[in-house]
């Protein structure tokens, strides 16, 4: 399997599964200190994920802006707060969840306090590996990792980055540590916009469009908490059973539609209204906007 090549989670042919068992088992990330400066909307998700997989609360530290916030976030988290330099000291993966026109300069400001060694983990949208390499002390080990909001109930996609200093193992322990946020994939720093678009960007495409159906069904008279649950329910079956089979979306798609029924008819006023459209282009500027954003 070429590492560089996003994966589909596909059922596992004879192939994969000599190539898995010839793979180093999993490394165990008990023992593992984290220490992750910005556990907010998405550090957060990625705390719980990290936990998930097994590192310990007492081994996983949560550094905010303010004292009162990093105590917040790791109660709600189930994670030990710190401050900066307690939380790097000692600390072998450092996980950086500011927002991406921050992310440079606590790159530079972390450098004197990174233990030997440890791995550096960004979550910013558009900052290249080599700009947060050239931030870091010489030779620092970089990863980029571009996850979704789901990771946090272990239904997310993610996607890896590696920097010019990673090795195998390090590699190997990165992925270990998202075991549990769901989909973990390889990817180039070339195929992060279109990975943003269809995974880091998408599940906020895909709450607007459950907003809409679910707002759509109480306008037809459904009460707010059954909508909620038919609307949700249904998204998840639907996802779910394309995941299993492995079946097409248009060929599930063409199995509910009968001839002048109601589907179909429903289906027709979807492409009229330019839904299919509408969801590219949210894609695409997702993608596009990540672009510009990495030309720094
Ligand atoms: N949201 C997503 O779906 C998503 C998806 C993929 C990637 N990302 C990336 O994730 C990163 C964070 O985005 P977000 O949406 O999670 O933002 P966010 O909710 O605003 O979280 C940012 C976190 O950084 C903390 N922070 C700010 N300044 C700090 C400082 N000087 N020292 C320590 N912590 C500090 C904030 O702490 P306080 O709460 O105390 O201010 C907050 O916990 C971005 O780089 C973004 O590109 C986000």
């Amino acid at each position: 399997m070429n590492d560089s090549t996003p994966q589909t989670p596909s059922t596992a042919t004879a192939q994969d599964t000599a190539q898995d068992a010839a793979r180093p088992s999993a490394p165990d990330v008990a023992g593992v200190r984290v220490a992750v400066i910005g556990a907010g909307n998405m550090g957060g998700p990625v705390v719980r994920s990290f936990l998930a997989a097994g590192v310990r609360s007492e081994d996983l530290q949560i550094t905010n802006s303010t004292a009162a916030s990093s105590d917040r976030a790791a109660q709600e988290l189930g994670a030990s707060s710190a401050t900066r330099a307690e939380a790097l000291e000692g600390a072998d993966v450092v996980v950086l969840g500011v927002k991406p026109y921050q992310i440079l300069d606590l790159a530079a400001e972390i450098g004197d306090q990174l233990p030997e060694g440890a791995l550096v983990i960004s979550l910013a949208a558009g900052t290249t590996l080599d700009r947060i390499e050239a931030a870091l002390p010489d030779g620092a080990v970089v990863f980029r990792a571009m996850p979704n909001t789901p990771i946090s109930v272990g239904e997310g996609a993610v996607g890896l980055m590696r920097g010019s200093a990673v090795t195998d193992q390090q590699h190997e322990l990165v992925r270990a540590l998202f075991s549990r946020a769901g989909v973990v994939v390889d990817i180039t720093e070339e195929q992060v916009h279109a990975f943003i678009g269809a995974a880091g960007s998408l599940s906020a495409f895909v709450f607007a469009i459950i907003e809409a159906m679910t707002d759509e069904a109480v306008r037809l008279g459904l009460k707010r908490d059954l909508a909620d649950s038919l609307v949700q329910q249904t998204v998840r079956g639907a996802a779910t059973m394309l995941l299993e089979s492995g079946m097409h979306a248009a060929v599930a798609k063409n199995g509910v539609s009968s001839p002048g029924g109601t589907t179909v008819q429903g289906l027709a006023a979807l492409e009229r209204e330019g839904v299919r459209s509408g969801v590219a282009a949210a894609m695409a500027a997702a993608a596009e906007t990540s672009r510009e954003m990495s030309k720094g």
